[in-house]
C-alpha cells in the first residue's frame, strides 16, 4: 500500500532558532511555478505585497486588496512544498486595531493555510503583534523602509542614514521583538544602524538593502532575476531573464511568420497511413455544414 509522507515544513519558531547562526536565505514569490523551483533553496517565500507593483502595474503597494494577497498566497502554497510560505498583510488590512488585524490575519492564514503573516511598523504596531503571536499567529515585523508609509516617509527613501534616526529605529526593532514577532525585516536601513539591530535584538533581522550583517538577507525574485525594468541600488541581478524572454518571444514572432514554426515534428500525424485528403468523402452533414459556411452569392 502506499502512504502519502508529506514533506516537512519550516516553521516560524524553526527561522527564530536560526539566530546568529547560517544566514537565512529568503526571497518573494508570487506564483506556483517560482515558488515550486524555489522551495528547494530557500528557508522561506514571502507572497509580498510588492506584487502590487511588481506583477499588477501599480504605483505603489497601497492598491493591493487582501483578496489578491489570497488568491497568489494560495498559489505558492500550492508550489512550495517545504519552504515556511509568509504572506504579507496588504494596507488596511490590520492597523485600524489589532482586533480588525486578527480578523483578517486568521482569514489569510484560513484561505492559504500559509505559516505566518509580515506587517509593517514598528512602535505603533507592538499591541498588535502581540494580539496576534498570543492568539497563534506568528507574525514576521517590517521596519526602516516600510513602503505602505511612502506617503509618509516622503517616497522610497532610506531609513537611518543620519543618527539622530537610530534611537527610534533601534526602539523599533526592540518593541517587535519584546511584542512576540518571530522575525524583523530591515528594509533599506543604514548597514552600520541594521549591524547593530540585528546585535541588540534576540530575534533575526531579514534584510532587503540593509547589508550583510543582518541574520538573513531577502529580495523581490523579479528584481534579482534580471526581470525588472528598474531596480534599487542593493538589488543584484543574478540573472537576466527579462532578456530571454525577449528573445523567446522574438523568436516565435519571426518563426511564426517566415512559416518555419510550427515544422513537422509539432504536428500530429495519422495513426493509420495517411489518405490523400482529396481522396476522403466526409459525411453529408458535415459537407452541408461546410457548404453553408460558404459567403452567399447575390444573384443579379
Ligand atoms: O512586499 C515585499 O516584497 C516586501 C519585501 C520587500 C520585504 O515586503
Amino acid at each position: 500500500m502506499s502512504q502519502h509522507v508529506p514533506v516537512k515544513r519550516v516553521t516560524a519558531p524553526e527561522i527564530t532558532a536560526r539566530k546568529g547562526g547560517e544566514p537565512i536565505v529568503s526571497l518573494t514569490s508570487y506564483h506556483a511555478h517560482t515558488a515550486a523551483i524555489a522551495d528547494k533553496y530557500v528557508d522561506f517565500l514571502l507572497v509580498g505585497d510588492s506584487l502590487g507593483m511588481v506583477m499588477h502595474g501599480f504605483e505603489s503597494t497601497l492598491p493591493v486588496p487582501l483578496e489578491l494577497m489570497i488568491l497568489h498566497g494560495r498559489a505558492v502554497m500550492r508550489g512550495a512544498k517545504r519552504a515556511l510560505v509568509v504572506v504579507d498583510m496588504p494596507f488596511g488590512s490590520y492597523e485600524e486595531s489589532p482586533a480588525q488585524a486578527f480578523r483578517n490575519a486568521a482569514m489569510v492564514m484560513k484561505e492559504t493555510q500559509c505559516g505566518a503573516i509580515k506587517l509593517e511598523g514598528g512602535k505603533r504596531m507592538a499591541e498588535t503583534i502581540r494580539f496576534l503571536s498570543e492568539r497563534g499567529i506568528p507574525v514576521m515585523a517590517h521596519i526602516g523602509l516600510t513602503p505602505q508609509s511612502i506617503n509618509v516617509l516622503g517616497g522610497f527613501k532610506a531609513q537611518g542614514r543620519e543618527q539622530a534616526q537610530w534611537a527610534a529605529l533601534e526602539q523599533d526593532a526592540r518593541l517587535v521583538s519584546d511584542a512576540g514577532a518571530f522575525a524583523v525585516v530591515l528594509e533599506a536601513i543604514a548597514e552600520p544602524l541594521a549591524r547593530r539591530i540585528t546585535a541588540a535584538v534576540p530575534i533575526p533581522t531579514i534584510g532587503i538593502g540593509a547589508g550583510a550583517g543582518c541574520d538573513g538577507q531577502i529580495l523581490v525574485m523579479e528584481d534579482m532575476l534580471g526581470l525588472s525594468p528598474r531596480v534599487p541600488k542593493f538589488v543584484k541581478e543574478f540573472g537576466r531573464v527579462g532578456a530571454a524572454i525577449e528573445s523567446a518571444i522574438r523568436g516565435y514572432a519571426e518563426e511564426v511568420r517566415a512559416g518555419t514554426f510550427p515544422a513537422s515534428e509539432h504536428v500530429y500525424t495519422m495513426k493509420d497511413p495517411a489518405p490523400d485528403p482529396d481522396s476522403v468523402s466526409l459525411p453529408a452533414d458535415s459537407a452541408g455544414a461546410r457548404a453553408s459556411k460558404k459567403p452567399k452569392t447575390t444573384s443579379t
